[in-house]
């Protein structure tokens, strides 16, 4: 099978546009992918907790030397970083919530953003270890006038942030689709969605 490790992070299960373009990118990319499956990781429904003084524990413990309890503290983050390993692209659907990602997004990547396992450190410089694979992004904003030039630009903290996190951790393809004004009057949130939707449909990545 090759698989596609899809993260949520919306709050909301009904009505969510960052959901709602991730299907529009899963349905592309199973189009084009011979024996593609899903795997679903929704942070909404089934929240992944904050690391905590344990887990900072065991990740700068060495595998050789980690006792039970320090296993036992690495153990999601073993098990959320193997999902992303097992996968053959990665797709993260995210709301922007006061100017970043939601908590729950965030929660999830303090657990697999880690030293030795996604990325490495030689003393000088760093050098991701998620090579080879996709990944694709979506996007929902509020608001309008994030993109270049734009009034509210300077407090896009989401988009250039999980666009580096991702290429930190070695994905060096990263495509990145977004929904302005989702709050907005509602043509122009249309009009946002209907340009994001014919930008997945143009995707070079996911020509079928
Ligand atoms: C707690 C919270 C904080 C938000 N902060 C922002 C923000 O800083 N900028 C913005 O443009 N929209 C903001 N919004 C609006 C959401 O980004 C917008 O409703 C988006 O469509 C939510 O994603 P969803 O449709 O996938 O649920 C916020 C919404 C919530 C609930």
């Amino acid at each position: 099978m090759t698989t596609l490790l899809r993260i949520d992070s919306s709050a909301r299960a009904e009505g969510s546009r960052s959901r709602q373009l991730g299907d529009a990118l899963e349905a592309r990319w199973i189009a084009r992918t011979p024996g593609a499956g899903v795997v679903r990781r929704d942070l909404a429904a089934d929240p992944v907790p904050h690391i905590d003084a344990g887990t900072i524990a065991g990740f700068f413990t060495p595998a050789d030397q980690r006792d039970a309890a320090l296993r036992e503290a690495v153990a999601l983050s073993d098990r959320l970083i193997g999902e992303i390993e097992a996968a053959d692209a990665l797709l993260i659907t995210t709301p922007m919530y006061n100017f970043g990602p939601p908590s729950a997004l965030k929660a999830w990547i303090d657990h697999v953003v880690r030293i030795h396992r996604t990325v490495a450190y030689d003393g000088a410089t760093f050098r991701g270890l998620v090579t080879g694979r996709p990944a694709f992004v979506a996007i929902a904003y509020g608001a309008a006038s994030y993109k270049p030039g734009g009034m509210l630009a300077p407090l896009d903290f989401l988009k250039p942030y999980l666009d580096q996190l991702l290429r930190f951790i070695g994905f060096t393809q990263v495509e990145i689709i977004t929904a302005e004004a989702t709050n907005g009057a509602e043509p122009v949130a249309a009009a946002e969605l209907d340009a994001a939707l014919e930008a997945i449909a143009r995707l070079p990545s996911l020509a079928a």
